[in-house]
C-alpha cells in the first residue's frame, strides 16, 4: 500500500510502485482530469502540482509522489471555479480542450512563482503542447489573471 496526499486528502492505494502516477490517479483515484497525451513526458496533458511544482505525472513512478502534496485539476477549487479555471473561461481559451487542465496545472504554478510574468516567463514555463494552437489565447489569460488581485480559493492551491 502506498500513502498519498491527493488534493487535500490522505489515500492508500494497493500499486506497483513503478506504476506511473498518471494511472494511479486515472485508474485508482478515478481522477480523470489528467489527461494521457504522449507518455514521454513531452506534452503535458498529464500535468498535476506536486509541492506546487508542475510534474508530467506519466513519467513520474507512483512511489515518488509518497509523502509529497500532489493536487490534480480536481484539486484546484471544490467548485472548480479557480481563478485560473474562470480566466480560461472568460478568454475562451479551450479548443477541443483535451489539454488544457495540463495548461492550466502549468499556469498556476507559473503564476504562484510569477504572480505578474513577461512573455519570456511565460514562455519558459508554458511548455505544454496544444494541437488545436491556443498558445495566444494561453498567454491573453495569463496576463489577465496577473492584473488581478489573488484571492483566497476554496481549493488546495
Ligand atoms: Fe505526459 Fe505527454 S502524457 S507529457
Amino acid at each position: 500500500m502506498l500513502q498519498l496526499t491527493v488534493n487535500g486528502r490522505a489515500v492508500a492505494i494497493d500499486v506497483e510502485p513503478e506504476m506511473p502516477l498518471l494511472w494511479a490517479l486515472r485508474d485508482h483515484l478515478k481522477l480523470s482530469g489528467t489527461k494521457y497525451g504522449c507518455g514521454i513526458s513531452v506534452c503535458g496533458s498529464c500535468t498535476v502540482l506536486i509541492d506546487g511544482e508542475p510534474v508530467r505525472s506519466c513519467v513520474l513512478p507512483v512511489s515518488d509522489a509518497v509523502g509529497r502534496n500532489v493536487v490534480t485539476i480536481e484539486g484546484l477549487a471544490r467548485d472548480g471555479m479557480h481563478r485560473v479555471q474562470k480566466a480560461w473561461i472568460e478568454h475562451q481559451v479551450p479548443q477541443c480542450g483535451y489539454c488544457q487542465t495540463g495548461m492550466m496545472m502549468a499556469a498556476v504554478a507559473l503564476l504562484a512563482k510569477h504572480p505578474q510574468p513577461t512573455d519570456v516567463q511565460i514562455d519558459a514555463a508554458m511548455t505544454n503542447l496544444c494541437r488545436c494552437g491556443t498558445y495566444a489565447r494561453v498567454r491573453t489569460a495569463i496576463h489577465a489573471l496577473a492584473k488581478q488581485p489573488v484571492g483566497k480559493t476554496a481549493g488546495h492551491v
